[in-house]
């Protein structure tokens, strides 16, 4: 069978190299992927949100799948265009992408269903939303609407923080038209745990836990990012949480998209905090998260084009998915700067150090290969993943050999993973 597989960062290259390992797969592309994804699949420099490109591309190379992996061609309507012309494809529509394109729609739809959540208020104009503030106790979080590259939340501590971010989101249009309308919503006190599930839009299974460090710096401190690293499982999710979340918000989600009409087929994405009152969720996204598929998919048993064909063809309930019984940690190296002003077009040094490594793997985010050499070229440039029996031995290996890498400016986290 031969594969497409749509995005080109870290997410795309775990999904990528697991698509890899199944017997069924005989050819993987990628557009646009990136230098550690052109190793393994053929690449074409085709963005992701450039439909008829893609389309294009997909059909020239006569290929059997499509795995729509990242955000915005999902909200583009990429799935709808491929099952129109009759081409498998793997991922939400955009009907039901909306629930991680809108965050007015999310909140709204767990309202409607009484899916735990913060409590919240939409706003489409500036002046009531700095109204409003000035009648609430703070902390509060303001979110753009919209898409803003996993940037788009801002925690407000005081309230000039927070009209500071209602005018940086809605009169300067940080994030464009994804700030045409904003939420806020009441600051929730907890830990935080990511699980990510298939779905068929009727059964749900989810994966094994995670949990990602958004904050560029140690100790949670510096602006978000897109995720400076992962590992699964985390450290709190319980089954007795687990199961809690199954009733109060995983079926409940996928049943509440059915009865709009939006049902969901691919892997959903809970982010949820762990309150004193129970789990909440902060958000929902339409696809894996990255860096957490690079700490999900290496504990992944079953075949993953299995699963990706019971999703399609709506008979997720007809297989048994399988993990490994171990844990798998993630460090980013990212560019230093990121998330604001980096510079890209430096050498990596190092990878061959861990080429090889047990347990060990290197999955590439920024990055271009020139003339048999890497070079950075983005903000996350790329993810060092380690499996082992627990956490601490993935942490310590993932630990020891992002040691081994360099590049100009280089820089990670190294508390990613402590308790
Ligand atoms: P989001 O873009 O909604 O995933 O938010 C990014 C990060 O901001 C989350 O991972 C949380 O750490 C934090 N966050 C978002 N919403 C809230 C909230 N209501 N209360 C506390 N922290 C939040
Ligand atoms: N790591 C967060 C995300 O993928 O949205």
């Amino acid at each position: 069978m031969k594969v497409l597989v749509v995005g080109g960062g870290g997410r795309e290259h775990a999904i990528v190299h697991k698509l890899s390992l199944s017997d069924r797969v005989s050819e993987l592309f990628c557009t646009p992927g990136n230098g550690g994804i052109s190793d393994i699949a053929t690449c074409a420099p085709i963005k992701a949100t450039d439909l008829t490109g893609v389309y294009k591309y997909a059909t020239e190379n006569k290929v059997d799948m499509v795995f729509v992996a990242s955000d915005d061609p999902l909200a583009l309507g990429m799935v709808d265009m491929f099952e129109k012309e009759g081409i498998r494809v793997f991922g939400p529509s955009k009907e039901a992408s909306i629930l991680e394109s809108s965050k007015v729609f999310s909140k709204n739809l767990m309202k409607k269903y009484n899916i735990p959540t913060a409590s919240y208020e939409t706003f489409d104009n500036a002046g009531k939303a700095i109204e409003y503030i000035r009648s609430i106790d703070m902390p509060v979080a303001v979110k753009a609407d919209g898409l803003a590259l996993g940037k788009g939340a801002i925690m407000a501590h005081t309230h000039d923080d927070a009209v500071n971010a209602i005018r940086s989101i809605m009169d300067d249009r940080q994030f464009g038209d994804s700030g045409n309308r904003i939420v806020i919503e009441e600051y929730l006190v907890g830990r935080e745990v990511t699980v990510l599930a298939f779905t068929d839009g009727r059964t749900v299974v989810p994966m094994v836990s995670s949990q990602d460090h958004k904050r560029a710096y140690d100790n949670d401190e510096g602006l978000n990012t897109g995720g400076m690293g992962a590992i699964s499982p985390s450290r709190i999710y319980t089954k007795e949480l687990a199961d809690i979340c199954m009733h109060s918000i995983f079926r409940p989600t996928i049943e509440a998209m059915m009865k709009e009409g939006r049902k969901f087929k691919g892997v959903i994405y809970f982010e949820l905090m762990i309150t004193k009152d129970g789990p909440k969720v902060i958000e929902y996204n339409a696809r894996f998260g990255d860096p957490e598929a690079q700490v999900v998919l290496p504990l992944l048993k079953t075949d993953l084009m299995d699963i990706i064909d019971a999703v399609i063809d709506e008979r997720l309930d007809e297989i048994e998915i399988e993990w490994h019984d171990k844990a798998a940690a993630c460090i980013v190296a990212a560019s230093g700067g990121y998330p604001v002003d980096y510079i890209k077009g430096y050498e990596i040094e190092g990878l061959q150090n861990i080429e090889g490594a047990e347990d060990v793997f290197v999955y590439h985010a920024g990055t271009l290969k020139e003339n048999g050499r890497y070079i950075t070229n983005g903000g996350r440039v790329l993810g060092v993943t380690a499996t082992g029996d627990d956490l601490d031995s993935a942490l310590a290996k993932a630990y020891s050999s992002i040691e081994k890498i360099r590049f100009t400016d280089m820089h990670y986290r190294r508390d990613i993973g402590k308790k």
